[in-house]
């Protein structure tokens, strides 16, 4: 049987700095647990414009289209900022979410025990946290028609479409309901019902698809601006939290903070199941590029090391190398080790990207 296929795409600012620590990782799986993968590495983002004038060559789609599952670093910087829309770095990772039909966009945030004191917040609001973000990534206003910048009168009016269907929906629900009934079986859906039709479609599908298909799993409404006060206030009280595109991209980033840093945090973007059983599946951190720190050897790699430890369980069924993954990060930093953005402890001392990568190789060799 061949080797399960896997795109790499880096992208740009620290997306290839991060993705180097990876590819250490990957070949750490191909030598020590018989795990190896057929890689390819392509571009995106501003570095695919630089190259091809487009930041998703129709190749590089086809291919993501075709391998067990795509790595991605991130895309964006200001260099890019003066591009037109239609070109800006951004719209190539949009496309391939939306031509692979990523609907189902994973996003956990866990407190690893050494780093409650780090976060923000309060440590007994956040030791121990481990909730599950799952964002609808296909649809919403992010897609929906009309949309565009016209002129109206003598002034320009600037218009997107929050824009839902009720199969849009259920299908997000249900992978969500599916994820609660292997974790903490709870499931709260953030919308908003009270000024928005789209909010009023959400909750009553999502409430259909409960009681006909997944009445043992607990599930719970709020609006999403109560939401993101509750996640500050006490995020323990959450297992899943179910959202729409926009709600759930603002909702995650602020997840990340209660784990200390956005650096932390990986996601897993899932869609239907191909010939072979696995879904289309996209792993990529939360984070972007970071062009404030792009190119010092200062990014923390942890994202990206985890978003591979999502691929490992859910496109490549390989939960205990996962477990083991996600474990060596953790004695990581229960050790102490640090890149910068995890820094603010009296007598701790940065390391670099490179040598957080390594030292999770060295911890997973020590796991054998
Ligand atoms: P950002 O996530 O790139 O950075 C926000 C802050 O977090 C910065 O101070 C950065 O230094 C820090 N940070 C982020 N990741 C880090 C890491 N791994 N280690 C240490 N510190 C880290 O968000 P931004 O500054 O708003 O956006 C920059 C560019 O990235 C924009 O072009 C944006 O569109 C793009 N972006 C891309 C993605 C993606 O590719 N998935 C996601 C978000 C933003
Ligand atoms: C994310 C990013 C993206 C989004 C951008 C870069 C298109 O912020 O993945 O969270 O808004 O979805
Ligand atoms: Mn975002």
């Amino acid at each position: 049987m061949s080797n399960p296929s896997l795109l790499i795409l880096p992208g740009d600012g620290i997306g290839p700095e991060v993705m180097a620590e990876v590819r250490k990782i990957i070949d750490w799986y191909g030598a020590n647990r018989g795990l190896a993968f057929d890689v390819s590495e392509d571009l995106v983002g501003g570095a695919a414009y630089d190259a091809h004038g487009t930041p998703l060559h129709d190749d590089t789609m086809a291919k993501a289209q075709e391998v067990d599952a795509v790595l991605l670093g991130a895309v964006g910087g200001p260099k890019y900022d003066v591009l037109d829309f239609s070109v800006k770095p951004e719209r190539g990772l949009l496309r391939l979410r939306k031509e692979m039909d990523l609907f189902s966009n994973l996003r956990p945030a866990q407190c690893f025990d050494a780093l409650a004191d780090f976060s923000s917040l309060k440590k007994d609001v956040v030791a121990g946290l481990d909730i599950m973000i799952v964002r609808e990534l296909t649809s919403g206003v992010y897609f929906g028609e009309p949309r565009g910048i016209f002129e109206e009168g003598n002034e320009r009016v600037g218009i997107n479409t929050q824009r839902y269907t009720e199969s849009e929906i259920a299908r997000v629900a249900r992978s969500a309901f599916e994820l609660a009934r292997k974790r903490g079986n709870k499931v709260c859906s953030m919308e908003k019902a009270n000024v928005m039709e789209s909010g009023i479609l959400w909750r009553d599908v999502v409430t259909e698809v409960h009681q006909a298909e997944y009445a043992d799993v607990e599930l719970s409404h709020m609006y999403a601006d109560a939401g993101a006060m509750q996640l500050c206030r006490w995020p323990k009280q959450f297992d899943v939290i179910v959202t729409d595109n926009l709600f759930g991209d603002l909702l995650s980033d602020m997840a990340a903070m209660l784990t200390g840093s956005l650096g932390m945090l990986p996601s897993a973007s899932l869609g239907v199941p191909m010939a072979n059983g696995r879904p289309k599946a996209l792993y990529e951190p939360v984070h972007g590029s970071a062009p404030d720190i792009a190119g010092q050897g200062k990014a923390n790699p942890i994202a990206c090391v985890l978003s591979f430890a999502m691929a490992l369980r859910y496109s490549f069924d390989q939960g205990a190398e996962a477990d083991r993954l996600e474990k060596a990060v953790e004695k990581v930093l229960a050790d102490g080790l640090r890149t910068a953005d995890l820094l603010g402890e009296e007598g701790v001392s940065a390391i670099s990207t490179s040598e957080m990568g390594d030292a999770i190789v060295a911890a997973l060799t020590a796991s054998l």
